[in-house]
């Protein structure tokens, strides 16, 4: 699957699939699932970095975690899903042309197909326009974008009117300037409703509602695995719990007293 075949899962009503994964074993796991595309996201920063925030997160660390989830995906290249990466903070809003080595280096050092990038100020609409431009399929972001979270915080957007109307234009503009697919974040359902019928392209929600054309979770939230479980995407399981109590059942065999009764029984004695 390239990027822009993702037009033709919109216009036959498919429903998109994204997650997101950090290395070799996450990613197995998103593809045994079926998703259609995996995400590195720079919320790898906070998930599986311990920071605060996706800010910290550089660009050789998310090559080296783009690389891991490619050796994590299994079978022939076209029937894999399309793997695409988060242009981390300070990437690309430096200029096109640090955007472009950037861009350039994650698809040229690993198997992903495209990336990602937040916003859509003039500035970084003309990075989006170079880079699609160069060969580097972008896939926009707008709405809770968290890399501006010291402006914006982590708090639903788009609320008034005004708002409403400025991301609906951001919206089109990623478009127009070549973006093969748009996330949304954290905004009212009938915005994102809005949104998915202005464009040509797939709109793929997360906290949008579900009049999207697709869904992206990050799936360490799904798992239940992250101490802060964002409001708009609940745990399926409380894996955390889960993982702790078999890990304290492994401990606390291992403290039984040898020939113990619950300790495990010695294996049977080999025919000679
Ligand atoms: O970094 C990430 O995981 C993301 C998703 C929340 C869409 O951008």
């Amino acid at each position: 699957m390239r990027p822009a075949d993702l037009i033709r899962f919109k216009q036959s009503g498919q429903i998109i699939t994204m997650l997101t994964a950090w290395d070799a074993l996450s990613a197995a796991m998103v593809q045994a699932a079926g998703a259609d595309l995996v995400l590195v996201g720079d919320s790898l920063a906070m998930v599986v970095l311990g920071h605060a925030t996706t800010l910290p997160v550089t660009l050789e660390q998310m090559l080296q975690h783009t690389q891991a989830v490619c050796r994590g995906l299994s079978g022939p290249l076209e029937r894999q899903p399309l793997v695409v990466c988060d242009l981390p903070f300070l990437s690309y809003q430096c200029g096109e042309e640090q955007a472009v080595a950037a861009a350039g280096t994650l698809l040229k050092n690993s198997g992903a197909a495209a990336v990602k990038l937040e916003g859509a100020e003039p500035e970084i609409v003309q990075v989006i326009d170079r880079l699609v431009r160069m060969g580097i399929p972008v896939m926009g972001h707008l709405g809770l974008t968290p890399q501006a979270v010291h402006r914006l915080g982590y708090r639903r957007q788009a609320e008034d009117p005004r708002s409403q109307d400025t991301l609906l234009r951001q919206a089109a503009t990623l478009e127009a300037n070549g973006c093969f697919a748009l996330v949304l974040e954290h905004v009212p359902a009938q915005l994102a409703s809005r949104v998915r019928q202005a464009l040509r392209i797939p709109v793929i929600g997360i906290g949008a509602g579900d009049d999207c054309d697709g869904q992206v979770r990050v799936s360490a939230d799904l798992l239940g695995l992250t101490p802060l479980q964002p409001p708009f995407s609940p745990a399926l399981i409380p894996g955390r719990q889960l993982l702790v109590e078999a890990l304290q059942g492994w401990v606390a065999a291992q403290r039984q007293p040898a020939g113990s009764p619950t300790s495990a029984p010695p294996p049977p004695a080999p025919d000679c």
